[in-house]
């Protein structure tokens, strides 16, 4: 005769080895242990045998037993109810349907990437409209009407107001700045703007700029230079070149475009330099001092450098992307190539 203990042994083993293969041997193992005339029951009966000394390890071993069977059952009853009503079992193995991973847009990427370097410098973001009045996207900036440097930008005017333009670069937010902030102002305003340009591989009618402005008082070229090298050391990494070449922009005095060594071969000459070794990557300058007198800052106590760059350029760069439509064409092949960046 098999003692209690022997017999609930091999019930655990029935219990632990148990797998129902649908609903209805789910059903008869509940029957069996733990129906009304269940063996956990029935077993439970068994307790009036046991001598007293053994009653309180009989108990606790009997206690185990009942808590085993109905776990097991709770276990598969609710995998069997999170399984459709169907005869059918899914394998809950199978691996999941994958989903694909989307990508941030690379031109995004690197505005954030510009974004976040000026910060850590202490600039703060400004943004603003792209639809422009004529004050803050030239008149403001040192290009009265007529001026010949509003022909350096090719421009969308809006038809039904002769005032308004699609913003041609991002120095108009310089204007709205330096015309509601307080002084001293250290800005950088990512944002779209739009020329009136063909598009092919090397121009769009829109595209995107950072622009970076700093007016305070003995503000100095020796600052904007060494803020700017700061920032390709960031992006570009340690030991990237800089040179300035003197330039000309209507809003700043003196003005000069900024270059780096070429990142692709390193100085050589490639494709990406046009076999210069350089690549131009931003507009500079000292803020022109008929621009601080247009928002009423006067010139002698107060000094400013901006500069303003593209993304797609700096993009560019980075990713050596040679096509400027593949930008906006929302290809996904060119576009999954940016997957985890
Ligand atoms: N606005 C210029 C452009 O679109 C870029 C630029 C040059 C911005 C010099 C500046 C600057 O702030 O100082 O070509």
């Amino acid at each position: 005769m098999l003692t209690l203990k022997e017999q609930i042994a091999g019930y655990e083993q029935e219990i632990n080895t148990f797998s129902p293969s649908g609903a209805a041997d789910l059903e008869a193992f509940r029957i069996k242990f733990l129906g009304a005339k269940g063996i956990v029951k029935m077993i439970f009966g068994e307790m009036k045998n046991v001598p007293v000394d053994q009653k309180k390890e009989a108990g606790q071993l009997l206690n185990a037993f009942k808590v085993l069977a109905e776990s097991r059952f709770e276990q598969f009853k609710s995998l069997e109810d999170s399984v459709d009503k169907k005869e059918s079992r899914e394998d809950l193995s199978l691996p999941g349907t994958p989903l694909p991973m989307g990508t941030r847009h690379p031109l995004r990427v690197t505005e954030q990437k510009i974004v976040s370097i000026f910060e850590k410098l202490g600039f703060s973001v400004a943004t603003g409209p792209e639809i422009e009045d004529d004050w803050h996207n030239f008149t403001s900036l040192n290009m009265p009407e007529n001026h010949t440097a509003r022909d350096m930008q090719d421009t969308f005017y809006v038809q039904t107001n002769p005032d308004w333009v699609l913003r041609t670069h991002t120095s108009s937010v310089q204007a709205r700045i330096l015309e509601t902030q307080q002084l001293p102002v250290r800005v950088i305003c990512p944002g779209r703007v739009y020329r009136n340009e063909t598009i092919s591989a090397r121009a769009h009618c829109f595209f995107h700029q950072c622009e970076g402005l700093y007016v305070d008082k003995n503000v100095s070229f020796a600052d904007l230079k060494q803020t700017l090298y700061y920032f390709v050391t960031e992006m570009f990494g340690e030991g990237t070149k800089v040179r300035f070449r003197p330039s000309y922009f209507p809003f700043t005095e003196p003005s000069a475009e900024m270059d780096i060594s070429c990142t692709v071969c390193g100085g050589k000459g490639c494709n990406l330099c046009k076999h210069t070794g350089w690549v131009e990557i931003l507009g500079c300058g000292m803020v022109h001092p008929n621009m601080l007198r247009n928002f009423g800052i006067d010139p002698e106590v107060y000094s400013g450098f901006a500069f303003g760059m593209g993304v797609e350029r700096i993009t560019q760069i980075r990713y050596q992307v040679n096509d400027l439509r593949l930008y906006s064409q929302n290809d996904v092949r060119f576009l999954r190539q940016f997957q985890g960046i």
